[in-house]
């Protein structure tokens, strides 16, 4: 099964696509993450990503397009993987359709996950994020075990850099411009599902599930 997660920054599609993968056991495939891994060791992509992120813009096409085909390339992706946070513009998404077509092979589902730019600036100031496995928390609403430690790995946990209040209104305003007209994009094209993304997060992941079990 090959899904995309699209929705504004924060919406819950790193949340929720981590508990799909794990669910259906296939990879969880985020172009963020793996820009920042990238950014903390230090790595000359890493250094050329920080440029755009920092500032809340996007990363130019070409390179986050190269980065992508490289990871879905990869042996453990031949089943099925979730895409979190790409595509995230139209040519993006076109390339994508065209390579993955050139193998016969098309994405299922694309699940916008709806969540109103008012809430998204509350959720991020309070995000915590894990640099070395990806996993995010919340400190109201998700938070983990320990204070300051991931669940998953036992790392520190960190508040993300592009997570300043300034930052995120940047976000929100690439996001409307040249990730939401990929809404229509899947729209037309028959398989985009959205779910009310406001609800509580395991809410959210039964919503997803039946849609994904139908
Ligand atoms: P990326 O890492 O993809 O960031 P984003 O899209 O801005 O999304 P976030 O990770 O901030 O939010 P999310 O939707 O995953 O929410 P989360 O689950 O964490 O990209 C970062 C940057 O990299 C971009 O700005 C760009 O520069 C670059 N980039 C990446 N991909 C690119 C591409 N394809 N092309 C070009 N550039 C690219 O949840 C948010 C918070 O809310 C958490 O604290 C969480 O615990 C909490 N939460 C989650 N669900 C709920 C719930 N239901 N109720 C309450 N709280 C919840
Ligand atoms: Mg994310």
């Amino acid at each position: 099964m090959k899904i995309i997660m699209l929705g504004a920054p924060g919406a819950g599609k790193g949340t929720q696509a981590i508990m799909i993968a794990e669910k259906y056991g296939i990879p969880h495939v985020s172009t963020g993450d793996i820009f920042r891994a990238n950014i903390k060791n230090g790595t000359e992509l890493g250094k050329e990503a920080k440029k755009y992120m920092d500032q809340g813009l996007l990363v130019p096409d070409e390179l986050t397009v190269r980065i992508l085909l490289d990871r879905v390339g990869q042996e453990d992706c031949r089943n099925g993987y979730v895409l979190d946070g790409f595509p995230r513009t139209i040519p993006q998404a076109e390339v994508l359709d065209q390579e993955l077509g050139k193998l016969g092979d098309a994405i299922d589902v694309a699940i916008d996950v709806d969540v109103p730019d008012e809430s998204i600036i509350k959720r991020m100031s309070g995000r915590r994020a894990c640099l070395s496995c990806g996993a995010t928390y919340h400190v109201e609403h998700v938070p983990p075990k320990k204070e300051g430690i991931c669940d998953h790995c036992g790392q520190p946990l960190v508040l993300r850099e592009d997570d300043k209040p300034e930052t995120v209104r940047n976000r929100l305003k690439v996001y409307h411009d040249q990730t939401q007209p990929l809404i229509d994009y899947y729209d037309a094209k028959g398989i985009l599902k959205v779910v009310d993304g406001t609800q509580e997060m395991n809410q959210v992941f039964e919503a997803i599930m039946k849609i994904l079990e139908k």
